[in-house]
């Protein structure tokens, strides 16, 4: 599945990821997956003159599809952004709104509807994107951010004291907009102590995933907590951070086992595994809702090898998703890295820790200086 996204006009009020995502979604729930889409935002005059030179039609109009007679080409979409901007304050809705309908509205044309025909056609083609526009309220169109706050913790226990709270942590990624918090509780308690995995619970509205080996001891502290979702993780004492992903194909028993307990404790599970087709196989073998795809090879490699990385984690994301597999995808995502992954339509959620709290440390350290120095000069 490609699609092309092509731009005429200044459209910073234009949400282009949010596009190609949306037009992905319509692609899979149209049973198109495979094949190629262009789309042209486009302003008024860019339309207008598109619409005289291939129809004759002397006036802008809203959007239009141009099919194409080759089996892998779903064709192409040109739509006009100012528009769609006037229509959307017109029937009060959002442009991202106004814009998903005239997507719809072209590709059903593209699929060979059309309401220009007669009354009959015009209703089985609005009962058509009635029906697509429903499958796609139903399915997330943008991934989910979920901040892991481990590293508040890193911090607080540099110290031993009690801070920074990686309970207050929690709190504040909420109010950021984040849509779930990750802790790892590890079985040295090097960061999360058991204290905040259990008051994060208690104060958490969105969702709270548990990242943890797959040990007895963690099993009933998750089946005891009840976290909206587990990860089960390798660890191993010596390491600074999760290192490789499980090996679910080489411990699939133990790997199977876990998951069950977890779900007899109504708990879904995520497995962390690298981009290796075994091991996403023997995920859905084991019975796990989701993966979460190791991106540390792509985070760390440069150039060529980072896009061969990047082009591994596309075909398992695709063999995850067509194998029944929520995807997720973390592990040393940063501010430069991640944009590339957001587009890809399979990965539903990010599991994102040190870079963001790492730019925190700077984009709050001018605040507490200034805070301090109030106190200590009085401005
Ligand atoms: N996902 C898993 C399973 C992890 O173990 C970690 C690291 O704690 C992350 C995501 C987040 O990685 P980072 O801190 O590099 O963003």
């Amino acid at each position: 599945m490609s699609v092309d996204i092509r731009t005429e006009a200044d459209i910073q009020a234009i949400n282009l990821l949010r596009i190609e995502r949306t037009a992905q979604r319509i692609l899979e729930i149209t049973g198109n997956s495979s094949k190629e889409l262009s789309i042209l935002i486009t302003d008024d005059k860019g339309i207008h003159t598109i619409n005289l030179s291939w129809f004759d039609r002397d006036r802008p109009t809203n959007v239009i599809s141009f099919q194409m007679d080759e089996p892998d080409i779903m064709g192409d979409i040109a739509v006009s952004w100012q528009r769609a901007k006037r229509e959307a304050e017109e029937g009060i809705t959002s442009i991202d709104n106004r814009l998903t309908e005239l997507l719809i509205h072209g590709m059903v044309h593209l699929m060979g509807y059309d309401h220009e025909l007669g009354k009959q056609d015009a209703l089985l083609m609005r009962q058509k994107e009635e029906h697509i526009k429903k499958e796609l309220f139903r399915r997330n169109i943008m991934a989910d951010l979920c901040v892991n706050v481990d590293h508040v913790a890193t911090i607080r226990e540099a110290r031993g004291g009690v801070e920074p709270d990686p309970v207050v942590a929690a709190g504040v990624v909420e109010l950021a907009g984040a849509d779930g918090v990750v802790v790892h509780l590890r079985e040295d308690r090097r960061h999360i102590q058991d204290r905040d995995v259990r008051l994060i619970r208690e104060i958490v509205q969105t969702r709270l995933t548990l990242e943890m080996a797959a040990t007895p001891e963690m099993l009933k502290i998750a089946t005891e907590i009840g976290p909206d979702i587990v990860t089960l993780v390798p660890e191993r004492r010596q390491e600074i951070t999760t290192e490789g992903g499980l090996d679910v194909a080489g411990l699939i028993k133990s790997t199977s086992e876990a998951v069950a307990t977890l779900h007899d404790a109504g708990i879904p599970v995520s497995l962390f595994v690298d981009p290796e087709p075994e091991q996403i196989e023997a995920s859905a073998k084991a019975g796990a809702d989701c993966i979460e795809i190791h991106t540390g090879r792509y985070a760390e490699a440069k150039g060529e090898l980072q896009d061969q990385e990047y082009e591994q984690i596309v075909d398992m994301a695709q063999l995850a998703s067509g194998l029944g597999l929520r995807v997720h995808a973390g592990h040393g995502l940063n501010y430069q890295n991640v944009s590339r992954l957001a587009s890809l339509s399979e990965i539903v959620e990010f599991s994102i820790g040190h870079a963001i709290i790492s730019r925190s440390v700077f984009a709050g350290l001018e605040q507490a200086v200034r805070e301090m120095n109030r106190l200590i000069k009085g401005f």
